[in-house]
């Protein structure tokens, strides 16, 4: 089976060839013109997409050596993502589903990303543990199949990624700041500076980040009114990171263990973080929990994900035929069940 997945929820625009559960061709556009607003400017990015669409769908196509007449079907992103954004690529795939006669198959986003792992990795079997980590999303599932899963925890205010990156701002970094304060961290000290682990204790998997930025924010008004001195960058960032790292981790190997669960994946753009990926090794070898981190292509937004839910979707639909392209995108996000 031969699919092409669009992806385009936020700010980056993502075409891939997906076939027997592997990438053919992921090609990404990533809109780096929203540095300089400080954050992404949702009309900006859905015209932005409009741009590169065409192009960098007929890359896909080429690097996979794939023409049209050769898919079996399409997918696309519809949810949770910037509406007009969503509007651009799921238009895009219900043209080329009309003009092609191609079933089209609708994906959310965060369950892309939550199978993400499993796309490099045909070891990983269910039931594993899922984190999802970015700059929109912080959530915890447990997840049974390709189509089964709970809610284990959500974030109650930023995500993660937001975190770093408002906090990333305060210390003087471009938008996005978290490849930044992961840079500067590198030569830190994380023990310098005692930030607190939000939630850490609270018994459930719900993460809450927004008292970190507001701790960081009185931390650096009350130690360096006068800015923060070029020698502590380093230390700040490293101790501002241990203490996201430390919740995001603690909190995934304590479901983990909950559940007597041995393998555990993380995904979405802060699963780039160095620490997070060499902590979340460390700590879950010491459990005899394998962890898994997918290639950077894979853990920031991208169509490969997509993709690769879809096929799944449509060999486990009981006959579903994907023919119908009255869907709808949304913003919605994931709720925990009650
Ligand atoms: O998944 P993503 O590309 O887009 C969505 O938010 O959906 O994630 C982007 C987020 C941003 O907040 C960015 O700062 C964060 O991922 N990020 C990182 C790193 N690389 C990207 N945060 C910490 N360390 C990194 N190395
Ligand atoms: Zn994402």
């Amino acid at each position: 089976m031969k699919i092409l997945a669009i992806e385009s929820s936020c700010d980056d625009t993502s075409a891939s060839v997906i076939s027997d559960g592997s990438a053919l061709s992921n090609v990404i556009s990533s809109q780096y013109f929203h540095a300089k607003y400080g954050g992404i400017v949702p009309e900006l990015a859905s015209r932005a997409h409009i741009r590169v669409i065409s192009e960098i769908t007929a890359q896909a196509l080429d690097k996979s050596n794939t023409s049209i007449a050769d898919l079996d079907a399409l997918a696309v992103t519809v949810m949770p993502g910037l509406i007009g954004s969503l509007i651009v690529g799921s238009n895009y795939a219900k043209g080329l589903a009309l003009r092609y006669g191609l079933p089209l198959v609708p994906v959310n986003h965060i369950e892309g990303h939550i199978y993400s792992g499993c796309l490099e990795h045909s070891e990983i079997v269910f039931p594993f543990i899922s984190l999802v980590v970015s700059g929109g999303h912080t959530a915890l599932f447990l997840v049974k199949s390709y189509s089964d899963y709970d809610i284990l925890g959500l974030t109650r205010d930023d995500a993660a990624g937001e975190a770093f990156d408002k906090i990333a701002k305060l210390l003087g970094f471009d938008y996005p700041g978290g490849p930044l304060i992961d840079k500067h961290a590198k030569q830190g000290n994380e023990k310098a500076y005692d930030f607190p682990r939000s939630m850490m204790n609270s018994g459930d998997y719900n993460f809450s980040f927004s008292g970190l930025k507001t701790s960081v924010r009185y931390f650096l008004q009350r130690e360096f009114p006068g800015g923060v001195p070029a020698e502590k960058i380093s230390d700040i960032a490293a101790s501002v990171q241990a203490a996201i790292v430390d919740v995001l981790v603690g909190k995934t190997l304590s479901a983990a263990r909950k559940y007597s669960i041995n393998q555990v994946v993380i995904s979405g753009g802060v699963s780039a973080n160095s620490s997070l990926r060499a902590k979340l090794a460390e700590r879950a070898a010491k459990y005899g929990i394998k962890s898994y981190a997918p290639s950077m292509s894979y853990c920031v937004d991208n169509a490969a994900m997509i993709g690769f839910l879809a096929e799944k979707k449509l060999l486990e639909s009981s006959g579903a035929n994907f023919r119908n392209l009255k869907f709808q995108v949304g913003a919605t996000a994931l709720r925990a069940k009650k």
